[in-house]
């Protein structure tokens, strides 16, 4: 009866606590939040609880009033609801790059007064854009690109006299640019503050009006491209001297001359005009803006002669004319450029005779810069640029929508982009190790340049929520600046592993409870509460108490069953689990262990666990399952993999393990996992892996054999520190008297005792021939079977005494030897293995033998065994 009223506190307090407490955030913001959250079908798991202010990854706030909703490709999933229009001091949304969020924008989302910022790239939003938008008046920045926006741009975007930034581009959106004058009083060219006009890949259509440019304007990037504009460029864009970058390639402009007017631009430094249906000669004016670097005038009418004249722009590196019907060529005087005239009747008559440099078409090659190669890391994983740490990068394509060098590709100017990359992110706000560029391309179709970008986190393997959003909104605020010939981007990053679903944290009763009861707040008395509340009380101790004894269930049958003695080890139910290992789906599947799969999942405290899950054929009894787990969770060594829980619920059993880091000794020493092991860190896992045996042996109560001591049994943390793992198939040392254990034979080909093999009795001695195999197979790096020879018999051929070495070179493992090392202790060491793998058992030393001789030859090497923490910058491949 007492434990019903301490649960009864509990919960009372727990109400308390999540659901009134006063918490940093107004009431009026958390309420709408929880609405907003409430229309995501997914939303970061930080957003519980009712203090958004405090604890909601994304959530900004001033004085307790909600300033900044910040969800970078976080993978938020539904649609976004009205209420957040009502968030009255809020200054900044970022939604960026959660391609499942979808539906309208909500209508109502001008009564954001105070919003600067609205960056919606890269998620799945549809439908017109609500014309109330122009009642954000203080907004700075709209980037709606890589939508699917329909309808058309609403005239009351030209109220937004603060407006810097327009991006509407990729996106569906169709009809005219709505200027200011006939049927409306508001349009884009009231937008006097505007640097950036990105429309491109649109449906825009009609002309481009006279209207839209003027003098007062302040525009830089006036990109049009890929639309289905009529008519003629407007001559007005001459009066806009801040032009630097102007792109109008591929619309259904009607056939017109070649504008002169471009002269007139003081600061253009790429023109694109590719397929509009430009026609007659190129103006000798037409080169002469002095920044202008790439002119595009492909696939055009354009003929007569080509002739830079002198007055051409000392920066112009590129012309491309291919598809036009020039006929003769004036090349530039003083200054090498790259001219490109194929498929023009003036190369049509070189046929023939060897053809000109202007008459080559120029394959513009992607030539990454050149980065170190580290192995591969499998899984999702990368390797750090610099470190080859396998980590959980933030991986996407910084797209540049004009570089003006394109079509000119070196190396120097990739290097300068990745240094100012590197720059930027080595600010502190942003916990970022590396940048790395994977991949280089032109898009053919828009010239857009492509740069796969690797961001490696710096000093864990992975970001988590609130990194992600800081990282990825360097790029979304654009507060990351390009060197200038890369003119404007984005970046469009990849979904984020860990925040896709796939490891998903397991949810637990208490976050349930809470919902509950918050939905009966203020609905229903206190009393009534208080009945509610006794009936949970009552149905969690029930719960706990099935929960506390799983084998509660096996009483009818078995009577001796009682709760198992656990040390520290938890019962989990089957449905945790199964939500910790995202359903045991395949990606969470790393391998195969003795009796079952291993599946990793994570813990709701974010601790990565390791599950063996029993084969249908591999259950055992209740009572030796029971036995097995009371035995594992009493064992307690540095060297050893710890037991975390259990489950034997729904007819299933699995063990919970904590998760090791770096795998198992097999695949360092294959190379897989990209960890390098020299000399002492191989003396280091031999001494590590031999205590955690002999701790088994001989300090285990009672004691443990292992029965199947191999590679892929040993497992490396971080630290790799070795730890002994998999205890499918250990099998207690019963009575004091006994020394052995008679069973089925069991084990892996290669590690197997021989004496094991013919009698069937086991005993210590047959781990200790595991054990020596493993020692052997730290200097070969090979699996002690290799076409049908066993690394024991080869090396006891090969071996000479007399020689250095022992003569045995060529079986070591090339990666043991540094230069900065020699092997000491190596002749002691295969003396040790070799004793290890004697064919009687008595021969063989005890674990505890074989660990103080390891510590002598480590000695012998310089090594101080007592020191095993391996600065994690330098264990790995360099
Ligand atoms: C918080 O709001 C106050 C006005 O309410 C303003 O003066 C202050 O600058 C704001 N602080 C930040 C960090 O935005
Ligand atoms: C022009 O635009 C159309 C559709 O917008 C696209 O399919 C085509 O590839 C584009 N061509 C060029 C050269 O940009
Ligand atoms: C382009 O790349 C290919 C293969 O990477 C290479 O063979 C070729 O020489 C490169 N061409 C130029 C112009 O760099
Ligand atoms: C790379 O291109 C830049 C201009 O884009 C030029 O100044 C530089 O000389 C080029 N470098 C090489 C190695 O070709
Ligand atoms: C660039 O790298 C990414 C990621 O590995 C890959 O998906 C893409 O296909 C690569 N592109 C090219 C052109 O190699
Ligand atoms: C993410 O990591 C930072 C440290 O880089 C920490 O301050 C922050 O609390 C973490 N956020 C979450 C949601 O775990």
């Amino acid at each position: 009866m007492s434990s019903r009223i301490v649960v009864f506190t509990l919960l009372i307090l727990h109400f308390f606590q999540c659901c009134s407490g006063s918490g940093l955030t107004n009431s009026g913001d958390t309420t709408l939040l929880l609405k907003v959250k409430k229309k995501f079908t997914r939303s970061p798991k930080s957003w519980k609880g009712s203090d958004p202010c405090r604890t909601w990854v994304g959530i900004t706030c001033n004085n307790s009033r909600v300033v900044e909703i910040s969800l970078v490709n976080l993978n938020v999933q539904g649609t976004l609801s009205a209420s957040i229009s009502f968030l009255s001091e809020l200054e900044i949304l970022d939604l960026t790059a959660n391609p499942k969020l979808t539906g309208r924008l909500p209508p109502n989302i001008g009564e954001l007064k105070k919003l600067t910022i609205l960056n919606l790239m890269g998620c799945d939003f549809s439908g017109q854009i609500p014309e109330s938008i122009g009642d954000l008046e203080q907004l700075t920045r709209l980037t709606l690109n890589l939508n699917k926006f329909r309808g058309t741009i609403p005239a009351s975007i030209g109220r937004l006299s603060k407006l810097d930034w327009l991006d509407i581009a990729d996106n569906q959106i169709e009809g005219e640019i709505p200027v200011s004058s006939g049927t409306s009083s508001y349009g884009l060219d009231m937008l006097l503050q505007a640097q950036h006009f990105h429309f491109g890949n649109n449906k825009l259509s009609g002309e481009i009006p006279e209207k839209l440019f003027s003098s007062k304007m302040t525009l830089i990037h006036v990109l049009f491209d890929g639309n289905k504009f009529t008519g003629k460029i407007p001559k007005s864009l001459s009066d806009v001297i801040t032009l630097e970058v102007l792109d109008v390639s591929n619309n259904s402009l009607k056939a017109s001359v070649v504008p002169s007017w471009i002269s007139s631009l003081p600061s253009l430094s790429t023109l694109r005009m590719e397929g509009i249906n430009l026609e007659g000669p190129i103006p000798v004016s037409f080169f002469t803006p002095p920044l202008l670097e790439t002119v595009n005038l492909k696939g055009n009418l354009i003929d007569a002669t080509l002739d830079f004249g002198t007055d051409y722009s000392n920066q112009l590196e590129l012309v491309d004319l291919q598809y036009n019907d020039i006929t003769d060529y004036k090349p530039p005087t003083h200054k090498r450029i790259q001219v490109i005239l194929a498929d023009n009747p003036v190369c049509l008559e070189e046929e023939g005779n060897k053809l000109s440099d202007y008459c080559k078409v120029i394959k513009h090659n992607a030539s990454l810069p050149v980065t170190k190669t580290c192995p591969r890391c499998g899984e999702d994983k990368e390797p750090i640029r610099t470190s080859c740490l396998c980590v959980y990068p933030i991986t996407g394509v910084l797209t540049f929508r004009s570089p003006s060098f394109s079509g000119y590709f070196n190396n120097t100017n990739f290097n300068m982009l990745q240094q100012r990359l590197e720059e930027f992110f080595k600010n502190p706000n942003y916990p970022v190790d590396s940048v790395a560029i994977k991949n280089i391309t032109e898009s053919i179709v828009d010239h857009h340049l492509l740069i796969y970008l690797l961001l490696s986190p710096l000093d864990k393997e992975s970001f988590n929520q609130t990194e992600m959003n800081s990282v990825i909104s360097g790029f979304s605020k654009q507060m990351f600046v390009p060197p200038e010939r890369y003119g404007p981007y984005f970046f469009k990053a990849d979904q984020y592993i860990l925040f896709s679903g796939i490891m998903k944290t397991c949810h637990t009763i208490k976050s349930n409870l809470c919902i509950i009861i918050r939905a009966v707040l203020g609905a229903v008395i206190f009393l009534l509460l208080l009945t509610i509340v006794g009936i949970y009380a009552l149905r969690l101790i029930k719960r706990a108490s099935d929960q506390n004894n799983p084998f509660a269930k096996l009483d009818t049958s078995q009577s001796s069953i009682d709760v198992p003695q656990l040390m520290g080890a938890k019962a989990f139910t089957f449905e945790v689990l199964r939500k910790c290992a995202d359903n045991f789906s395949e990606t969470n599947d790393i391998g195969e262990g003795g009796y079952g799969q291993v599946y990793r999942g994570m813990l709701p405290s974010g601790q990565l666990i390791a599950i063996k899950r029993a084969k249908r054929g591999s259950l055992q009894g209740g009572l030796e399952f029971k036995t097995e787990i009371e035995l594992l969770s009493r064992v307690h060594h540095k060297n050893v993999v710890r037991l975390l829980g259990f489950c034997f619920d729904r007819g299933e059993q699995m063990i919970v393990y904590e998760y090791i880091q770096n795998g198992c000794l097999r695949d360092s020493l294959s190379g897989k996992n990209g960890i390098r092991l020299d000399w002492t860190r191989r003396l280091k896992i031999a001494l590590g892996s031999g205590k955690g045996l002999a701790y088994l042996h001989e300090h285990a109560d009672p004691p443990i054999i292992h029965r199947d001591i191999k590679s892929n049994n040993i497992l490396l943390d971080e630290n790799l520190t070795a730890k002994v793992a998999d205890f499918g198939l250990s099998k207690l040392v019963g009575d004091p008297g006994k020394t052995h254990v008679t069973t089925q034979v069991k084990g892996t080909l290669g590690y197997l005792d021989p004496e094991y093999y013919m009698t069937n009795q086991l005993t210590e001695k047959s781990d200790v021939y595991g054990f020596g195999v493993v020692m052997l197979e730290l200097l070969t790096g090979k699996i002690p079977i290799g076409k049908g020879k066993h690394v024991v018999k080869e090396m006891k051929m090969k071996m000479d005494k007399s020689r250095n070495l022992y003569d045995l070179q060529e079986f070591l493992d090339t990666k043991i030897i540094t230069n900065s090392e020699n092997l000491k202790g190596f002749e002691n060491y295969v003396d040790l293995a070799l004793r290890c793998v004697e064919v009687e058992g008595v021969n063989r030393p005890s674990m505890g033998e074989v660990v103080k001789e390891i510590e002598n030859i480590m000695q012998i090497a310089g090594i101080n065994p007592n020191v095993d923490s391996i600065a994690s910058s330098r264990m790995y491949e360099e």
